[in-house]
Formats: structure tokens, sequence, C-alpha cells
């Protein structure tokens, strides 16, 4: 919380909000990682679904994303898209001053034996585990099933 005061100041000054990463204040050579534009595609079949958010790291560190859970799967795997086809991977990068996206076409995450099929309207917990910094859990509401995060539609 007070985190988000100062950047808000950063960012009433015209400054780039990256200077506030390296400001003053706590030792900052780890990650700072937020996610933002979680959601779930309403799935088609009623016992695999999709996932996609996008992971930003505001720190000097790099980190390591390495597992996610749901309450609402059995299991969530890590996919990449290469050349159009997807490949499991146990480990995503997020680099320093970077993100890692998870969207449609690329990165994704598998929800598997799903415990009920996921509505739009209703929401899905996650959590995401890193490799250094505590892990992130994100609350990712369903969409429609052609759900486009750049029209919001
Ligand atoms: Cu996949």
């Amino acid at each position: 919380m007070r985190r988000r005061a100062v950047l808000t100041a950063a960012t009433l000054t015209g400054s780039l909000v990256l200077a506030g990463c390296s400001g003053s204040g706590s030792g900052s050579s780890a990650a700072e990682l937020s996610v933002s534009r979680p959601y779930m595609p309403q799935p088609v079949s009623a016992d695999m679904a999709a996932g996609f958010l996008t992971i930003t790291n505001k720190g000097a560190a790099k980190d390591e994303l390495t597992s996610v859970t749901s309450n609402a799967a059995g299991q969530v795997t890590m996919h990449s898209t290469m050349g159009g086809a997807m490949e499991e991977k146990s480990a995503f990068l997020i680099p320093a001053h970077g993100q890692l996206v998870f969207k449609s076409g690329g990165n994704h995450l598998m929800f598997d034996k799903l415990k009920r099929k996921p509505r739009q309207g209703q929401t899905v917990t996650v959590k995401l585990t890193f490799a250094k910094s505590g892990p992130l859990t994100v609350e990712m509401p369903v969409k429609s099933a052609t759900y486009n995060p750049s029209t919001g539609h």
C-alpha cells in the first residue's frame, strides 16, 4: 500500500515510474512482482481451460515463475507456444524491469482436471509460486469464450 502511494506521487511529477524502483528505501536488488490482466476464457471443454495474465517485475533482479496451482483444477501447467506447437515448461523467466506475458496464441496456463466447468462471471483463484519472491494469489475472472483483452469484449 505504501509503495502504491509512492508511485502515484512519482507519476504526478511526470517523472518515470521506473525511477521509483531504483530510489531510496529498502534494499532493492530483489524482484518486485505484480500481476495484471488475469482472465480465463470460459472453456468449451468441461475438463480443460486456458488462463492468461501478465506478471510485471519492477525490481532490479530477475525471478522465475516455477509453479501454478488453482482451487478450480487438479493440475495447472505452464506452456509456451513455438511455431504453432505448444510445449510444457517447468519455469518461466521474469526479467528484471520486465514482464512475463501469458496471452492468447502465446504462453498460456493450462488448467486440467477441472473440478467444475468455470462459467463467465465467476472467478478462479490461482496461486503463483516463484523461485525467489513469495507466492502471489490472483483472482482470475472467467470471461466469455471469445474474450479479447485488447477490446475488453
Ligand atoms: Cu497448452
